[in-house]
């Protein structure tokens, strides 16, 4: 039997990341090849021209599982009845800035969102920002919503675990898919903080493997950190491709469940870990049943409680920066 279509809301969805994004969605990759999708764009008005032509191009590819498309510049129809909800659309930093530098640019547009999505989103919309900085834009967008759940709302810092994957992959000459627990604690900036302690590398510990705390330290924790920053440098853009793909795996993997296995999001802290209750911050998660949940228990030695320390210093900074915005 034919499933039912969910609405799956994409914004900025003429951009860079829309056009990686919006054809894999039409195409099942995000929920599943059985699964009928109406995607709902939004765009500013200026560029609602060039997303007609994208929409052109999604008709020209006759989906199977595309049910209908809306296209506006009107959150309140964007977000209408949306059951996935990925926020993209928002300025991307250029070379020499940080993504912090974004705040004020992109801040307001994360307001307005969430209070859409706060008035007319289905009550189990599932959130994922993109647009930078990811995990404060988050924290905006969760706090202009009350009505909604906490945990609906999640930063993406999905990229982020594909690159520390790589580059371990890399490293140990194994394939990404023999690597398990890897964790990207905090924020969607250099001072994340991939954690290797607990990983597997087929089967063997990825510390004793690497075996090399100095390459861990200075060079493998900074290539992951600053990743954005060098494709931005070689580009003269910002990653496109690579994040729609970790747009895809963060909304399939918590739609669809993990199956045990691990993997990094930006979610609105319990208090766990000595993160203070309410941050947006990378976490280790396992997904079932359409929900994340914490990985808990894990130990954290002196090392790890700097490094998370001072990602979450950051993140209280942005959110300080950012106080007119939460309506608190
Ligand atoms: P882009 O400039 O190509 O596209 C952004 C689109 O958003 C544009 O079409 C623009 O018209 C639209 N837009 C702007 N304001 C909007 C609003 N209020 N409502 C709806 N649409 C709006 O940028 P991009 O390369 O697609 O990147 C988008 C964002 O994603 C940037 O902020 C970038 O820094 C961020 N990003 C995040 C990650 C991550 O890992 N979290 C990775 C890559 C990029
Ligand atoms: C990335 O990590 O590639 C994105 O956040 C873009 C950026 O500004 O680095």
């Amino acid at each position: 039997m034919t499933k039912a279509p969910v609405r799956v809301t994409v914004t900025g969805a003429a951009g860079q990341i829309g056009y990686s994004l919006l054809f894999r969605i039409a195409s099942g990759e995000m929920l599943g090849k059985d699964q009928p999708v109406i995607l709902q764009l939004l765009e500013i008005t200026p560029s609602l021209p060039a997303l007609k032509g994208v929409v052109m191009e999604l008709e020209d590819c006759a989906f199977p599982l595309l049910a209908g498309v809306v296209q506006t510049d009107d959150p309140n129809i964007a977000f209408k009845d949306t059951n996935y909800a990925l926020l993209v659309g928002a300025r991307p930093r250029s070379k020499g800035m940080e993504r912090k530098d974004l705040l004020e640019a992109n801040g307001a547009i994360f307001t307005v969102q969430g209070r859409a999505l706060n008035d007319v989103a289905a009550r189990d919309v599932k959130v994922l920002v993109v647009g930078n900085p990811a995990n404060t834009n988050a924290l905006i967008a969760m706090n202009s919503a009350p009505d909604l759940p906490r945990q609906n709302f999640t930063a993406m810092l999905r990229l982020d675990h594909n690159r520390a994957l790589s580059q371990l992959a890399t490293r140990t000459g194994k394939a990404v898919t023999e690597i398990e627990k890897m964790i990207v604690w905090g924020n969607h900036s250099p001072t994340m903080y991939p954690d290797i302690r607990f990983c597997s590398v087929a089967g063997q510990n990825a510390v004793g493997l690497v075996n090399d705390e100095a390459w861990y330290r200075d060079t493998y924790i900074p290539t992951v950190g600053k990743r954005g920053a060098a494709i931005i440098e070689a580009r003269g853009l910002s990653s496109a491709a690579s994040a729609a793909n970790a747009a895809i795996d963060h909304m399939r993997d918590w739609a669809l469940g993990t199956n045990g296995k691990w993997v990094t999001m930006g979610v609105c802290s319990d208090g766990s870990y000595g993160i203070p209750e309410g941050i947006i911050y990378g976490m280790p998660v396992t997904c079932a049943g359409g929900k994340w949940e914490l990985v808990k228990g894990l130990e954290i030695d002196a090392f790890s409680r700097e490094k998370m320390d001072a990602t979450l210093q950051e993140l209280t900074e942005e959110r300080d920066g950012v106080k007119h915005l939460l309506g608190k």
